[in-house]
């Protein structure tokens, strides 16, 4: 969820509703705004997109100068206007981000001293707390100050009070929030990119942290009111508009935008003497270093699995590998000083925040690969490294995922190149590689006509499957999670080795099986599998090169081919035609490509 507040001049409503905008991407079940009309708190809130509240609010306008909003994606309770936030209590309004953990207990208790409910949310339960400490005859700093420790689990948080029209307060704890300072105004956000079209003036509270907002100034306090010194710094090309450009969903944009961004990406690392360099502050001794661990979510996640072949391949250094929400729990046995890789687009995805705190307590040394610059993952980190990639607006991520790669192969050349695995001669080869990869992304762009073709079928299928071996297998899984997230089809990714286990069950002639096998050293046993599926009447749609396809000529399937690519910088281009699959396959069933059901663009509660 996203959260804001405005303390302004002039109407609340219209930069709630702008910040809020720019907060969608944390999810946009329901959405809502309350401000203060002449001291009394009103509010509006609607289902669905922000665009529903924007209609909302059109017709039945918010006055006042100070407000809170909120944009849900949904945790406890569902995502229908009574649920929406703001949550409203006896003169109380609060936004929440987070999960209150202890939230059954704490309604009960209230329900037991005789609170009403009105809603299904953890949330609510802060609302009631703090106007029962304000009808106790607590003030509202005081009253938020006797609540918040009775809180477990996580939140960022914003109240407003009926009868104070120059006053908010902002909490934190493992959730992030952040103050903006204008002249007269001030502002509170989930983000600076929230803030960015009011202030680039910025500071972020830490967690355990209160902001006692006003027009004139803010004031950061710990739980027991002792007053804290935060600086606040100006932030950098926030405010950035994207638009559509020509095509009809950012998705199509972003797909295209690929061979570019991933050049700029690529360029940050590759010397003029065709080695790689990493920049001045990338001060890893990989010669020391004895494990790896990449710790992501989602489809940065998959960027991390393959690299783990990379590691392993180029710079024979082990990799530890886990989703974020797993490894935040294990008892990992880190060895002192070892390197940890978190990888985010958002870097503020809540899980591999709380791994990359984790890992920070264990001594790790803690590099970033994120593509929002002015994220809390970047800015708790040792080491960041950003993919160039530019704003990433549909859901499903495409080209942040490719320079995430871009980024993680040099990590790996670098890193064999100083363990003494790879030779400067191999080093150049596998640059002139990588210098190529634009190019190998601009041709697998060209197969988007034929790609279109193949998506009419898989537009019509209940399930499909995605297999490969190798850096293949994660490209298998990235495929199916493309499909899935953006046609609500049915999709699975397998090791192509272990379909036999138990897959292959499933297969008929109404299963699509999308194999991806460019010719390398484990192409025929590829080969194997797919004949194993073609045996027992499935439909194959396979993803190689030419070398491949030229050997696969007889076999009867559909087949997309790629120029013949260099093994190592392969999944760069082999994504394209995955992603323009999942693509054409949306926009035939016409769903809703950029912002799908149920998903956030990065979920900020675990
Ligand atoms: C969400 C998005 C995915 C994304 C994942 C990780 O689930 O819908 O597209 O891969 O979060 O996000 P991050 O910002 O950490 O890469």
């Amino acid at each position: 969820c996203g959260i804001v507040g405005v303390v302004g001049r002039g109407p609340a409503s219209a930069l709630l509703l702008d910040a809020l905008k720019r907060l969608e991407y944390r999810g946009y079940d329901s959405a809502g705004i309350a401000t203060l009309e002449d001291g009394s708190l009103t509010r509006r809130r609607a289902v669905g997109k922000l665009a529903n509240l924007k209609s909302r609010l059109d017709s039945e306008p918010l006055a006042g100068r100070i407000g809170i909003g909120h944009t849900r994606w949904a945790t406890h309770g569902r995502p229908d206007e009574t649920n929406a936030h703001p949550h409203m209590v006896d003169g109380v309004a609060i936004v929440h981000n987070g999960i209150i953990e202890n939230h059954r207990e704490l309604r009960n208790d209230l329900k037991a001293a005789g609170a009403h409910f009105a809603t299904e949310t953890d949330s609510e339960v802060v609302a009631h707390l703090v106007s029962r400490e304000r009808k106790n005859g607590y003030e509202p700093v005081a009253a938020v100050r006797k609540v918040l420790p009775r809180l477990s689990g996580t939140f960022a948080l914003a109240f407003l009070f009926e009868g104070h029209d120059n006053l908010l307060i902002g909490a934190r704890k493992g959730s992030p929030l952040a103050v903006g300072y204008g002249c007269g105004e001030m502002f509170l956000g989930s983000d600076a990119m929230a803030l960015a079209p009011l202030t680039d003036i910025v500071a972020y509270l830490e967690d355990g942290d209160l902001a006692v907002v006003t027009r004139e100034q803010i004031e950061f306090i710990d739980v027991n009111g002792a007053r804290l010194r935060r600086t606040s710094a100006k932030v950098a090309g926030a405010a950035v508009i994207v638009h559509k450009g020509e095509h009809r969903h950012f998705m199509a944009k972003e797909i295209h935008e690929q061979p570019k961004v991933v050049g700029q990406t690529l360029a940050q690392y590759i010397a003029r003497d065709g080695t790689i360099r990493l920049p001045a502050g990338v001060d890893v001794d990989f010669g020391t270093v004895d494990r790896v661990s990449i710790v992501a979510c989602g489809t940065s996640f998959y960027a991390g699995l393959i690299a783990k072949y990379w590691f392993e391949r180029y710079a024979r250094l082990p990799v530890e590998i886990d989703i974020a929400s797993e490894f935040r729990y294990r008892d990992v046995p880190f060895g002192a000083g070892n390197l940890a890789i978190f990888v985010s687009q958002s870097g503020e995805t809540a899980d591999t925040l709380a791994s990359l705190e984790f890992a920070k307590t264990h001594g790790q040394h803690v590099l970033s690969v994120v593509n929002v610059q002015t994220s809390t993952m970047a800015r708790s980190s040792d080491i960041v490294m950003p993919t160039l990639a530019g704003p990433e607006i549909g859901v499903a991520s495409t080209k942040a995922f490719t320079c995430q790669l871009a980024i993680l192969l040099c990590i790996a050349i670098a890193a064999g190149r100083s363990r003494g695995v790879l030779s400067t001669e191999d080093e150049r080869s596998l640059v002139r590689a990588l210098a190529q990869i634009p190019d190998y992304m601009a041709h697998a762009l060209e197969l988007e006509p034929k790609v279109h073709e193949l998506a009419r079928e898989i537009a019509r299928a209940r399930d499909a499957l995605f297999i490969g071996r190798g850096t293949n297998y994660p490209l298998a899984l990235e495929g199916a999670l493309k499909l899935k997230e953006v046609t609500y089809i049915h999709a699975e990714g397998y090791a192509a080795g272990e379909l036999k286990h138990g897959p292959i069950a499933l297969i008929d002639k109404g299963l699509p099986v999308i194999v991806i096998a460019p010719y390398d050293a484990t192409f025929e046993k590829t080969m194997s599998n797919m004949q194993e599926v073609i045996a027992r009447g499935g439909r194959i749609i396979l993803l190689t090169d030419e070398r491949g396809a030229a050997l696969a000529a007889s076999s009867g399937c559909s087949v997309l081919a790629l120029p013949d690519i260099p093994p190592a910088v392969a999944p760069l281009a082999l994504a394209v035609p995955l992603q323009l699959l999942a693509y054409h396959s949306a926009a035939i069933m016409g769903t809703d490509v950029d912002q799908p059901r149920n998903l956030a663009k990065s979920v900020t509660v675990e």
